[in-house]
């Protein structure tokens, strides 16, 4: 009866989509239990690209039921938008389930996310507008909108009423915003009401369930590690838990019952929006890291900033989560490469550190230490066990698994479902 959490071992867009979508045809279950429509998962299935936001990655196996955990926060025109999407691809989206618990993003929220990115100017977090960091302050103010409310609506004015109480001040006094008043804003999150009903119910009750009844419930998180609230380059976070703890409080399923974490780290590094990223490339590396694997936002177009295959990150992402395997994605981008960089440890003014720097202004200034390994070549996308791969390239995958912490029990060599190296069977 296993659970199973697939986490991001970076800054986000590892691949996570990709991976999920290769086990689903093998769960019963694949639950979203943090972040929002702030997500982005492109998945290739033969010649079809879907590119996902709210919905679990899933959605896409026939027969597997999307379960959208307690943790989330719902735009519930973006989900409709979303399904709409889908099911005119035909693609059966009834068996999505949504938790009475989960929050709801209204619009004001939207509104404040992207104010207060223009107000706080070169201080800015870079999100992508959502509305995501506002509506989780909301919920650990207490203020928030739940799905549940959605269908009480006498509870949903006294809610909208109280949280516009503060924020309509916020939006008029400080940012200059007209603020919606509470009719318009009950009237919106009700639009989708009664469609929204089928689709409620106690998640983590029909998780614990499924799990009682030995069926496979596959946990995926949106963003990653160093995005996570707690765990994270604070303040340049997303502001859920985006960890394997994050997996159980975002779905209701207990620590106890989680016996596999699979964390998805790229051959690279990645990171949008603001940051510290110590492997960062500004130069014509990074540019080719960037074009040859065609690294821009599935959610909001952005270029990605790019950079070397940081080991530090990585071990760490291992100890936060307990990573029992890893997924290692894009290695085909590595390919035509002299050489190819590996940063082991961040030189902090002259001192050595094997670990993340406790604090964050060190970690701002970190420079890498790298060491170098051997390019390869060949195309690799044919690959489909190690076997298959250049020397070069199995060099690579085992001098980064011994470095990183986890066994590394799949890699990518390509965007689609099939272009895998399967190393060990990962459920
Ligand atoms: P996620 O947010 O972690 O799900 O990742 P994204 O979907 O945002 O970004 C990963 C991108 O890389 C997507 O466009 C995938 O189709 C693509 N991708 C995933 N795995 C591989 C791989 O092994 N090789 C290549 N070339 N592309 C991959
Ligand atoms: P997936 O699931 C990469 C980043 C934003 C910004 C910070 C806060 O596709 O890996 P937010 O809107 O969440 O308040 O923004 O987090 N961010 C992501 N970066 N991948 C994501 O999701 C991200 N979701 C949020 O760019 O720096
Ligand atoms: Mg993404």
């Amino acid at each position: 009866m296993p659970a199973i959490a697939i986490i991001g071992a970076q800054w986000g867009d590892e691949g996570k989509g990709k991976a999920t979508d290769l086990l689903g045809s093998r769960v019963d279950y694949v639950v979203k239990f943090n972040g929002g429509n702030n997500a982005g998962h492109t998945v290739v299935i033969g010649d079809e690209k879907y590119a996902l936001h709210l919905l679990p990655s899933g959605i896409l196996t026939p027969g597997c039921t999307p379960v959208i955990g307690n943790g989330v926060v719902v735009d519930i025109d973006v989900l409709f938008e979303e399904i709409d999407g889908l099911e005119a691809r035909g693609v059966d989206t009834s068996l999505l389930r949504v938790s009475a618990s989960a929050h709801v993003i209204p619009d004001y929220n939207r509104s404040l996310d992207k104010v207060t990115e223009r107000f706080l100017g070169s201080r800015r977090i870079g999100t992508t507008g959502r509305g995501i960091g506002p509506t989780y302050a909301d919920k650990m103010n207490r203020i928030g909108i739940r799905v549940q409310d959605l269908f009480d609506e006498k509870i949903l004015a006294q809610k909208v009423e109280g949280a516009l109480d503060l924020k309509s001040q916020v939006l008029a006094k400080i940012y200059n915003r007209r603020a919606p008043s509470v009719e318009q804003t009950v009237e919106e999150l009700l639009t989708h009401a009664e469609r929204l009903r089928p689709y409620v119910c106690d998640t983590g009750l029909l998780l614990n369930q499924a799990l009682d009844r030995s069926e496979t419930v596959l946990l995926e998180a949106g963003q990653a590690t160093l995005l996570d609230v707690d765990h994270g380059t604070y303040p340049f976070v997303t502001s859920s838990s985006a960890t394997a703890g994050g997996a159980c409080t975002g779905s209701g399923i207990p620590p106890t019952r989680l016996d596999q974490v699979i964390g998805i780290v790229k051959a690279y590094t990645t990171r949008v929006g603001e940051g510290p990223f110590p492997t960062e490339l500004h130069d014509d590396a990074g540019e080719h890291l960037r074009t040859t694997g065609a690294e821009f936002g599935t959610t909001t177009g952005r270029p990605r900033r790019c950079g070397w295959y940081d080991a530090v990150i990585a071990r760490y992402a291992a100890r936060v989560n307990g990573v029992t395997d890893f997924v290692l994605t894009k290695l085909d981008v590595l390919t035509g490469l002299e050489r190819v960089p590996v940063c082991v440890a961040y030189d902090v003014d002259g001192v050595r550190h094997d670990e993340m720097p406790v604090n964050q202004s060190d970690f701002h200034h970190a420079v890498p230490v790298y060491e170098y390994l051997p390019g390869w070549q060949e195309d690799i996308s044919g690959a489909r066990s190690l076997a298959d791969l250049p020397a070069n390239a199995r060099t690579y995958v085992t001098a980064v698994e011994e470095m990183s912490g986890a066994r590394i029990s799949a890699i990518g060599v390509g965007p689609k479902r099939d272009e895998t190296v399967v190393v060990h069977e990962l459920v």
